[in-house]
């Protein structure tokens, strides 16, 4: 029998109800503060043995205690990983020095919460899921959860969260991190930080920098060429807004190769950007297996390699006595290092948690449920031309409660992905484990309620119930291949039709290719190792068929077109003799250490989809997937609703957003692209990279930004997102003031504008809700620059989600600096606010037509870094 959410959340929660108040109350006093992070209980007091333990004293100072106690050999343990056997609890680990009262340092995973198999962990939606809320709240309470549970299970730096820009939708990890925006990325990570940090816990967010494609990461080839203006406009603010606002104890270097220097050997990114302009007192650290060398990690600012000691251990102790690395460098790592563990109170309250605690809550709980929801981003809701029906003639909200055994309120799930197989989350190092899943079947059920039927018809078989490919069908027959080799055969088509062909391939990167097209990527890595792809073929055609890297245990599946036939019409039944159909469908082939090669959907999701929404006009379609889809079915379906990869409360969110009992309030943090064609990073020498390189030649013009230069229309746009109510927009006002740099120097380029300028711009603007219905809208303000700047048509530059009961307004004002108002002068060398007219676009899409609101102000002098800079009204 299938569990209700009650006992679900029974079982999941036995004990601890009373920690369901501990983040509403204790947080908020934690973030008042001075922005230092919360400490545990009372651990180790000072002795004359190590007097840096004395918490009286300032930090540098018991640093300057500690420091000429360590042997070489006492500062390489503090920046190596031990190796597995040293390991106390998380991915890697340092090793204690018990003699001098340093404690180890553990490290784990993850962003989108406490990864790597660990148990009794809350699985957060994923943060892209976050990012589709635009609410810095949710983004701070999502943080503390992390932080919470990090600190119960006993590690001390958590690995998250994940900023990367997603430059292209096929991005293995595109659902770990937030958006394609560095505006959004940077409002968000400062609140997660807070949050994270705020438990005790280190925050190390990840990865620094121009890591946006998992193809041939962290080798040579994984090779950026990128432009200094696209690294600090695009690809840089999130780190800045980590390390400076939310003051990050650390920071990961990336596996890229960022124009010909890997990135954790890159002085210029290191030391130069990071510790000189942007002075982050905290640590670096290594990807894991990302550092090449010594001396040059060393003196370009790497202080800590993970997971082991290959550069750091013996071969550092060696390089510092042949005199590659200075003590004076060793001592600067080792510094970083011991700050941040003094900050966070570490050498006195080392983490107290165990492996086996239970860190999940009901209040932790809580968040995930909100965040799904208030991530879900209602996509379409047209008017239906039946218009009998009483929800004002559209599909969504179902209504609840119609009497048991009528069609009138009865709803047919459908698909693998509502019960049989659902996908909560992505696969790799962000992966979450959660016994406590509760499936979109199950939570549309316990929002139905007992008096709406609700029947469900799975439509496809889950991709690892497949048969193995026909003999007949294949020649040669496949037997897996050695990893690195090649396995090629001829494929025969029995039928014309559409086919499901899948991969399982546990543990090693695999690509499936169909005639030379690559239609499969399979990483090897949970929480799925069987992958799949919907392919049309053609009756007694010979298809060259490719299996690239798999190993001896590889398998390769079908399902033919009669195969499919049979669940698809009991799908379709089951449709047609309900008032709704709702179709689950997912993209599972999302994950760390493989890129997608196309944006269509696994299996057979799209026909299935297609042969639903002929049977029932009222079909609603609800995406679980991490990045955009491919949805050639969408002028056919009344409904789409996309809820990311939600996390363990997937039903519980979506059947309250279905019914009505959430008003779904999600905002698109990514462009859905029309098709491949037409993203921003198209050609192959763009992305995956040809010849050793990844040409950024897309330069600024990332997500949206390309689409509007190229006047290019998307499926969906960036910031775009429906509501079972609308909006109204009036009343723009500019009010330009004037600007004082907090940081005085010659000239532009020692304007250190990054948030340290004074108000400049006011600008306020006032939306209403006109609709019958409580809702949230996130308002959005787009800078279009002078053309003298070279920017692309519009930038995002605030936002504020605000929630209003009908018929109530309210007035959004938004204040822009002086580093909103600039661009990153390469030939300065710094940030310069341009001369000329500057447009002002107010609504709640990037798309123009979502931008009712429209305003300009000039500025008559460009900003020199010093003095008041006035601003002239048109
Ligand atoms: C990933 C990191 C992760 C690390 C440890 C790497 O492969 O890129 O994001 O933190 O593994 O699991």
């Amino acid at each position: 029998m299938v569990p209700g959410i009650g006992d679900l959340l029974i079982r999941r929660f036995p004990r601890n109800a009373l920690a369901a108040g501990l983040l509403a109350v204790a947080l908020p006093a934690f973030l008042a503060a001075t922005g230092s992070p919360a400490t545990g209980a009372p651990g180790q007091a000072a002795s004359p043995r190590c007097p840096w333990l004395n918490q009286a004293l300032p930090v540098s100072q018991r640093v300057g205690l500690l420091l000429p106690r360590m042997s070489l050999a006492d500062k390489t343990a503090l920046v190596a990983g031990a190796g597995a056997s040293q390991q106390v609890i998380g991915t890697a680990s340092t090793k204690a020095i018990p003699r001098l009262c340093v404690p180890a340092m553990s490290l784990e995973d993850g962003p989108n919460g406490v990864g790597d198999g660990v148990s009794g962990v809350t699985q957060l939606p994923a943060g892209v899921s976050l990012a589709a809320t635009w609410d810095r709240s949710l983004a701070t309470r999502y943080g503390a959860v992390i932080g919470s549970e990090e600190r119960a299970k006993g590690t001390m730096v958590n690995l998250g969260p994940t900023v990367n820009i997603d430059r292209d939708p096929r991005w293995g990890r595109s659902f770990e991190t937030y958006s394609e925006d560095p505006y959004l990325n940077a409002a968000l990570v400062a609140p997660e930080i807070g949050g994270v940090q705020s438990q005790g816990e280190m925050s190390q967010v990840k990865h620094f920098a121009v890591y946006n494609q998992e193809t041939n990461r962290n080798t040579s080839s994984d090779n950026a060429v990128v432009s200094e203006r696209a690294l600090h406009e695009i690809y840089l603010p999130a780190f800045w807004a980590a390390t400076q606002r939310a003051k990050a104890s650390s920071v990961m270097c990336s596996y890229a190769t960022i124009n010909n220097v890997s990135a954790c050997q890159d002085a210029d990114l290191l030391t130069t950007i990071l510790g000189q302009r942007w002075g982050f007192p905290g640590f670096v650290t290594s990807d894991y297996g990302a550092q090449h060398a010594t001396a040059a990690s060393a003196n370009a600012g790497l202080d800590q390699e993970m997971p082991g000691n290959a550069y750091y251990g013996t071969a550092l102790r060696s390089a510092v006595a042949a005199g590659q690395v200075s003590v004076a460098t060793l001592n600067q790592m080792v510094t970083r290092i011991l700050t941040q563990m003094f900050r966070f109170g570490e050498f006195n309250h080392a983490p107290a948690g165990s492996a086996r605690a239970e860190a999940t809550t009901p209040a932790h709980q809580a968040v995930s449920t909100a965040v799904a929801e208030a991530g879900t981003v209602l996509l379409k809701n047209a008017p239906l031309k039946d218009a009998l029906l009483k929800n004002r003639g559209r599909a969504l909200p179902l209504r609840a409660g119609a009497v048991a055994g009528s069609v009138a309120g009865s709803v047919a799930v459908i698909g693998p992905a509502a019960s049989a197989a659902p996908a909560d989350a992505g696969g790799g190092s962000a992966y979450v484990t959660s016994p406590f899943q509760v499936t979109p079947l199950q939570g549309i059920r316990a929002a139905a309620g007992p008096r709406t039927p609700v029947r469900y018809a799975q439509g496809l078989p889950p991709d690892t119930s497949l048969a193995p490919v026909a003999g007949s069908a294949l020649t040669p027959a496949f037997a897996g291949a050695r990893p690195g080799q090649t396995y090629t055969g001829t494929l025969t088509a029995p039928q014309t039709g559409t086919y499901v062909l899948a991969v399982k391939s546990p543990g090693d990167r695999t690509i499936l290719s169909l005639d030379g097209r690559e239609i499969l990527a399979v990483p090897g890595t949970a929480p799925t190792t069987t992958y799949s792809a919907g392919v049309s073929l053609r009756a007694g055609h010979r298809y060259t068929l490719q299996v690239a890297g798999a190993g001896p245990s590889a398998r390769l599946t079908w399902a033919t077109p009669s195969q499919l036939a049979p669940g698809i019409a009991k799908a379709v039944a089951a449709a047609r003799a309900a008032r709704t159909a709702v179709v689950v469908v997912s993209d599972d082939t999302e994950s760390e250490a493989a890129d997608r090669a196309r944006l269509t959907l696994p299996s057979a999701q799209d026909e299935l989809v297609s042969a639903v929404a002929a049977a029932n006009p009222r079909t609603v379609v609800v995406i679980d997937a991490g990045a955009p889809v491919a949805m050639p079915w969408l002028s056919r379906v009344a409904a789409v609703v996309d809820a990311w990869y939600p996390g363990e409360s997937n039903g519980t969110a979506l059947g309250a957003v279905l019914f009505g009992k959430v008003n779904p309030g999600g905002h698109l943090p990514v462009t859905f692209p029309a098709s491949l064609a037409q993203v921003p990073a198209s050609t192959p020498a763009q992305f995956p990279g040809a010849n050793g390189k990844v040409l950024y030649s897309e330069g600024l013009d990332v997500g949206y930004r390309y689409y509007d230069a190229k006047n290019e229309t998307p499926l969906f746009p960036f910031g775009y997102g429906l509501s079972y109510t609308r909006f109204a927009y009036r009343d723009v006002t500019v009010t330009p003031g004037q600007v004082r740099n907090s940081v005085s120097g010659p000239g532009p380029t020692s304007c250190r504008c990054n948030g340290q300028s004074r108000r400049l711009v006011t600008v306020s603007a006032t939306v209403t809700n006109t609709g019958r219905v409580a809702g949230s809208d996130v308002v959005q303000l787009y800078l279009g620059d002078p053309a003298v700047a070279g920017e692309p048509p519009r930038q995002l530059k605030a936002f504020r989600k605000v929630t209003l009961a009908p018929g109530q307004s309210q007035t959004v004002r938004f204040t822009l600096t002086g580093h909103d108002l600039s661009y990153w002068d390469d030939a300065a060398g710094g940030w310069v606010v341009p001369v000329g007219r500057f447009q002002i676009y107010v609504g709640d899409s990037s798309a123009l037509a979502g931008l009712p609101l429209r305003a300009a102000f000039t500025v008559t002098s460009t900003l020199t870094g010093q003095e008041a800079t006035a601003l002239a009204m048109p």
